[in-house]
This record gives C-alpha cells, structure tokens and sequence, in this order.
C-alpha cells in the first residue's frame, strides 16, 4: 500500500498532501497541548460550566510530547506544511519549548505557531521559545479597557498582564505579534477603535473575530456577532484601509493596511464570510483525537494506532481514510444547519 514519495526535504520523504473529498489539500495540523486554561473567557468557558467540579482530562491520558511527535511526522509527510500549537492554554504544558524544537527539526514543516492568552508568558520564556525556533506566536486580547478585560476573561486578570505579554514576546523576536480580539456587540464592541488606534503604528497585527457558535456551552446568539464589513467600515472611516492579497489559499484573516502607513489589522469573517472552501486544516486534541472541523461533534481516536506493531503505518492509513473522506464545512452551511448539540469545545481542540 506504499505509495512513493514525491519531494525529498532534507533527506526524509514528503507524500503530495493528502486531499478530501472536495478536492482541498491537508495543510495545517493544530495541536492542543492541554483541554485545560488559566482562564474563562466568557465566549469560550463560561465559569458556569468549567467550574471546580469539571471533569478535565487526567494528565495521565493526555498525549506525551514523543507521541505527539510521532502523529506529528505522519502529518507532515501527509502535507502539512505549518503546525499550530494551541489548548486550553498551551504554555500550561511544562516544557512545552522542547516540543517546539522537535517539531521545528520534522522535515517538510515550515512554520510553527502558537496561539495563547499569554498569562503564562514571561520575557525568559518568550526567549526560550524563539530559542527552540518558534516564529511567531497570536496572543488574545479583547479590549483595553481594565475592567471589559477582567469580565471577559472570567477570572479578573488584568489587561496589564496581557500588555506584558505582548510586550516580551516582541521583545523576544517573536514578530509580528498577532493579536486576536473576539468582538461581541454589546460588550467589547466599543473597543474596536480603541484596540485600533492602541495597535496602529506598533507593527503588531490587531485581528478582529467575529464571535463564533463554537463548542454548546457559550449560549452563542447571532445578534451578538459585529459583522466584519461593520468593523472595517468603522476603523476605515477614522483610519482609511485597502485591502492585503491573501498570502496563501486558505488563509483564515482577510489582511487589510492602514493607507497612511500604520500598519496591518485582519478581520476573521468566519460567521459572516466563511471560508471553508479551502480549509485545510485538521485538529489534534491533547488526549489522541482527530478533528476535521472546529465544528465537530465527532473525531477519530488516534491512539490505538500509536499502539500497534507499526504505529507510523497505521497512523498513515488511518489519516488517509479519515482525509480523503472529509466532507466538513460547517460554517458554510451555517444558515441551513439543525444545529449540532454536542459540539466539541473549542479549549478541546484550540482555536
Ligand atoms: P497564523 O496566521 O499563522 O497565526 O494562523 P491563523 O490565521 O490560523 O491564526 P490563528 O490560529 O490565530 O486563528 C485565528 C482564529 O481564527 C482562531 O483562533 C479561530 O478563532 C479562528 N479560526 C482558525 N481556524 C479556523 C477554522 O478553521 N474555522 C473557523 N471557523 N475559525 C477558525
Ligand atoms: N468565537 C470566536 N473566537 C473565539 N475564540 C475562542 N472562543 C471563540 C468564539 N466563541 C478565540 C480566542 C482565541 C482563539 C484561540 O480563539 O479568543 O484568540
Ligand atoms: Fe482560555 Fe483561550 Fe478559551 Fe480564553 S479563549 S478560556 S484563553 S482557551
Ligand atoms: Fe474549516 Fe470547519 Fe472552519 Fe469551515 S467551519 S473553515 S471546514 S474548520
């Protein structure tokens, strides 16, 4: 059932990427290290629900990071090309750096990421992590004002403490910084031009998310999504923009600059302008499964096949069966959809 290797990268062999049943290539594996976080945004763990008394999955069934590295490498030869760490909260994972630099070194990856509420970031970890060949890294951050920021995040940290964050990361070579704002009408919305004109000149990229349906736990309502066009028409009517081609098939923000100089923002339309029609991206959770949706009520466990005599082999079969039958596109059908009770939650399987 071999089939050969098309491209050799530094000497390890690289399978053209794997395709679904729409034809679209594998080319992104998010990684969530932990189901775990510091914190509880409101849009993502309401505390109501991810309380004390919430069953997180035991550290004891959570994947090793040589495991990880083992499904990782399948992934890679598969076609994936740029590999995203997220949670929960990542930085949760003590030692998180070395997996960064065994990914790093896996043959055929381009580009590794990582997604954070930065809380855990401090300017010697920051360095740690360019050290072992970070990037770049996306850190959360939904408004400036002191007191919109303690609601939000569920658990009163400060927006100094984010500031900071930010702040070491850039310092530590981790540029651009991302900065990704979930807008909610009605609570942080009035901090669109605020976050605007705080990030305009900083050469760090401010984006807006539309505030999405994911998970069943946020009581999400479609009165509370700001539509990208809004936000842009608001920013553009103090600031003017153009827009930024897209640099790759896919891409998830839709890039815009500041006319005068000050710098790029990006809007994530996912509600209003989905983009599915080339999404290549699959999603491992901490404890072993595969997603092929951020919408997902379902993934494949990934774990039996980590067991077997020839866990390479059967993680390989197993991935091109899962891929090439993919038929995902939930945000397109959004409108249409019943919806889905049990969504997988988004501190599952990360942003
Ligand atoms: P980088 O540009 O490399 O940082 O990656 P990215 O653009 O994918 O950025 P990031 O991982 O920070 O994703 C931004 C946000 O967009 C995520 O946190 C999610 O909220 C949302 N998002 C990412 N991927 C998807 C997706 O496949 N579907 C939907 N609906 N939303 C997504
Ligand atoms: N809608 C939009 N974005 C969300 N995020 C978490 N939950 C939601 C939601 N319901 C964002 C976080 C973080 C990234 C991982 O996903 O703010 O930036
Ligand atoms: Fe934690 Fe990120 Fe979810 Fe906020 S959005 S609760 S920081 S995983
Ligand atoms: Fe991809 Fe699913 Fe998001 Fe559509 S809704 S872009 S298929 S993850």
């Amino acid at each position: 059932m071999e089939d050969a290797p098309d491209t050799t990268v530094a000497g390890a062999s690289v399978r053209e990427p794997l395709h679904d049943a729409f034809g679209r290539p594998l080319r992104d594996l998010r990684i969530s290290l932990t189901d775990r976080c510091n914190l509880r945004c409101t849009y993502c763990m309401p505390r109501e629900v991810f309380g004390p008394d919430y069953a997180f999955l035991p550290e004891s069934r959570m994947l090793s990071f040589p495991d990880i590295l083992r499904i990782a490498r399948v992934f890679v030869q598969s076609g994936v090309q740029k590999v995203h760490l997220t949670g929960g909260e990542p930085l949760l994972r003590r030692g998180v750096e070395t997996l960064v630099r065994d990914l790093v070194e896996l043959a055929g990856v381009r580009e590794v990421a990582m997604t954070t509420n930065g809380v855990a970031l401090s300017a010697s970890r920051a360095q740690r992590l360019r050290d072992h060949g970070l990037r770049r890294i996306t850190i959360s951050l939904d408004a400036l004002d002191d007191s919109i920021v303690r609601v939000m995040n569920g658990v009163g940290c400060p927006v100094s403490r984010v500031l900071e964050a930010i702040s070491v990361a850039a310092a530590a070579g981790l540029a651009p910084v991302k900065i990704n704002m979930v807008v909610r009408r009605g609570v942080n919305d009035g901090e669109i031009e605020p976050m605007a004109e705080y990030f305009r000149g900083t050469g760090h990229i401010l984006r807006f998310i539309e505030y999405m349906d994911v998970g069943h736990t946020n009581k999400w309502r479609r009165d509370e999504v700001v539509p990208a066009v809004e936000i842009l028409d608001r920013i553009g009517r103090r600031w003017p923009l153009e827009e930024v081609p897209p640099r790759h098939r896919g891409e998830v923000a839709t890039r815009f600059r500041y006319v005068d100089g000050g710098g790029e923002i990006g809007v994530i339309a996912s509600v209003t302008r989905p983009f599915c029609s080339a999404c290549g991206r699959a999603r491992l959770s901490s404890e072993g499964m595969l997603y092929t949706c951020l919408f997902a009520d379902h993934g494949v466990d990934l774990t039996p096949a980590l067991n077997s005599d020839r866990p390479q082999e059967e993680l390989r079969l197993l991935l091109s069966g899962v891929w090439s039958g993919r038929v995902d596109r939930y945000s397109e059908l959004r409108a249409d959809a019943a919806p889905v009770a049990d969504r997988v939650e988004m501190s599952r399987i990360g942003g």
